[in-house]
């Protein structure tokens, strides 16, 4: 009897291990995707108008280096060049572009679109991914940006994209009622 419980505890402790091993080596893989990758949550989004803004455009990131490269790429419409990783653009409260490495969404060169309720209490995501559609043309995100895709799938003006109903008045104003943003 004796012998039988050594046994069970030499195995117990070998499969011990081993899970252990196994949980070391999923937490440098997960540890590795974050390192590289943004994780975006609904407290990744607040009041736009904190953002810098390039034309109509607010523009994100949480490192300042790769902030000024998005922000260069943007303002020069650099054609051929990819955003930095971390990158989010809003044009529009209710509506952000996050960029992820390429693998991530093939399809659209590692952007991710989002459709957003926003109100005075935050940002709640309603549809994420790389087969959003916006609900108010019924029309999917990547349909009007994919002729975009050589200025990495950004639209604004004159990179081919079918326009939106909204003129530069309409949208500053837009920008200008997001409700997050605390009213002075
Ligand atoms: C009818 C076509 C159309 C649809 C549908 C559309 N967009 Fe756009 N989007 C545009 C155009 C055109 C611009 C540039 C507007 C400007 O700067 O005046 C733009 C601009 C943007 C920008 C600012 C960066 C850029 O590409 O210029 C973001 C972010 C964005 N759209 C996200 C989205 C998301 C998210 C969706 C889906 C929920 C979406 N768009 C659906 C046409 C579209």
């Amino acid at each position: 009897m004796l012998h039988f419980i050594t046994l069970v505890c030499r195995l117990s402790v070998c499969v011990f291990r081993r899970s252990v091993l196994v949980a070391g080596l999923g937490f440098c893989m997960v540890y590795s995707v974050a390192a590289d990758d943004i994780a975006v949550s609904e407290q990744t989004f607040d009041c736009i108008l904190g953002w810098p803004k390039i034309r109509n455009t607010r523009i994100k990131n949480s490192d300042p280096e790769q902030l000024k490269e998005a922000m260069r790429i943007f303002r020069d419409s650099i054609p051929d060049r990819e955003y930095p990783v971390g990158t989010i653009l809003q044009l529009l409260p209710f509506e952000a572009m996050v960029k992820h490495p390429r693998e991530t969404f093939p399809k659209t060169n590692g952007w991710e679109f989002f459709a957003l309720d926003v109100s005075e209490a935050g940002t709640k995501i309603k549809d994420r991914g790389d087969n959003v559609v916006n609900l108010s043309l019924g029309v999917p995100c990547l349909s009007c940006h994919q002729p975009a895709a050589r200025f990495d799938f950004v639209c604004e003006k004159g990179h081919g994209c079918a326009p939106i109903p909204l003129d530069d008045q309409k949208i500053a104003e837009l920008q200008g009622a997001d409700p997050r943003c605390s009213k002075k």
